[in-house]
């Protein structure tokens, strides 16, 4: 008798290192660093990257590229690239680059909402409407992304009813696939619950996903408390890159070699090969300079210098 019956037999990882991961890093990483780490990342077996970020460059410089990348990445049929679309010039871009889906985020806290991406919810929700049907004409995914779920940098506590509120708006946008994202990494796996149980219930369990950074060190945890509730879609970093340049302290996402890792132990299914996860988290950790933070990466890359 299996002792965890209940978990998803598969999980879809989405690999957001290329734009999460490296949207903070203050020195210019090339278009070519960038295309190769998504080449390796494809090469590693990931159905979903997310490549670039059509974003205002004054706001977030190191996306600059994403143009570039996007024309450059070697594409595996059936891999979804996505990229960040917060209004009509940033869709129009990533139509131009030939994304597959397209990801409008928001958030469920004011103040974050105000930081970065200088609106309101309500206004956000109202801008995003047309990024909606945009997408919707041109036969593009549609993703939602929902910062601060779990508590804010700037408000601290974000009611259930609020993530709650942004995510049935986000549905009636017509989001194929909605993101409960923990931006500052403050989440326990009893919050977790009590946040994803209430995004179940305006959405649907197969749609949603769980986007953990693990500043606390919690994103393992939380996942596992996701899995317990039927979600089986998970945002990872290689090589725990990352952190929001509008949300101060946050640290990387979860490290995605840890996830793998992870799935792998407990026999759910991902199709994702570890060891090229952890030579794209090798590559780029030696491109920005340092080690990288995955605990599973860095003990598999010790393990091979060793054998
Ligand atoms: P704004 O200044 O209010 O917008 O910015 P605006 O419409 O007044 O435009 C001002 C200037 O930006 C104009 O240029 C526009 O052309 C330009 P100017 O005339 O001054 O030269 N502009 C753009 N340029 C390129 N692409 C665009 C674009 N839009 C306007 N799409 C805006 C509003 C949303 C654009 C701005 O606030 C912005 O770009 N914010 C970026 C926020 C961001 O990227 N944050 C990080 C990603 S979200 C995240 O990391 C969280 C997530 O991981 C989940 C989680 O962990 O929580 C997803
Ligand atoms: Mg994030």
């Amino acid at each position: 008798m299996s002792i965890q019956p209940h978990l998803p037999k598969q999980v879809k990882i989405v690999e957001v290192g290329p734009r999460d991961g490296l949207q903070n890093e203050k020195e210019t990483i090339s278009a070519a660093i960038k295309t190769e780490l998504v080449d390796r990342l494809t090469q590693a077996g990931f159905a979903n990257i997310e490549a670039a970020s059509f974003v205002s460059p004054k706001w977030v410089p190191q996306m600059a590229t994403s143009t570039e990348v996007m024309a450059a990445i070697a594409r595996r049929p059936g891999t979804i690239y996505s990229a960040l679309t917060p209004n009509m010039q940033g869709f129009e871009a990533a139509l131009a680059a030939k994304a597959d889906e397209v990801v409008i985020f928001g958030s469920a806290s004011e103040a974050f909402s105000q930081k970065n991406i200088n609106c309101s919810i309500a206004e956000s929700i109202a801008r995003f409407e047309g990024v909606a049907k945009a997408a919707k004409d041109n036969g593009l995914r549609l993703r939602g992304s929902i910062s601060c779920a779990f508590g804010c940098p700037y408000q601290g506590e974000v009611p259930l009813d609020a993530v709650a509120d942004v995510v049935g708006r986000m549905r009636d946008l017509g989001c194929d696939e909605i993101d409960i994202a923990d931006t500052i990494g403050v989440a326990t796996p009893r919050k977790t619950q009590a946040v994803m149980a209430r995004a179940i219930e305006a959405f649907h369990v197969d749609g949603l996903s769980g986007h953990f950074h693990d500043t606390y060190g919690q994103a393992l945890a939380n996942i596992y408390a996701s899995l317990e509730l039927g979600i089986a879609i998970y945002h990872s970093s290689v090589s725990g890159l990352g952190g929001c340049p509008y949300a101060k302290g946050a640290t990387g996402n979860v490290a995605t070699e840890d996830v793998l890792y992870m799935m792998n132990g407990l026999g759910i299914a991902t199709g994702i090969d570890l060891d090229l996860v952890v030579d794209a988290g090798q590559f780029i950790s030696q491109q920005l300079g340092r080690k990288g933070s995955s605990r599973a990466g860095n003990a598999l890359a010790a393990k091979r210098a060793a054998a």
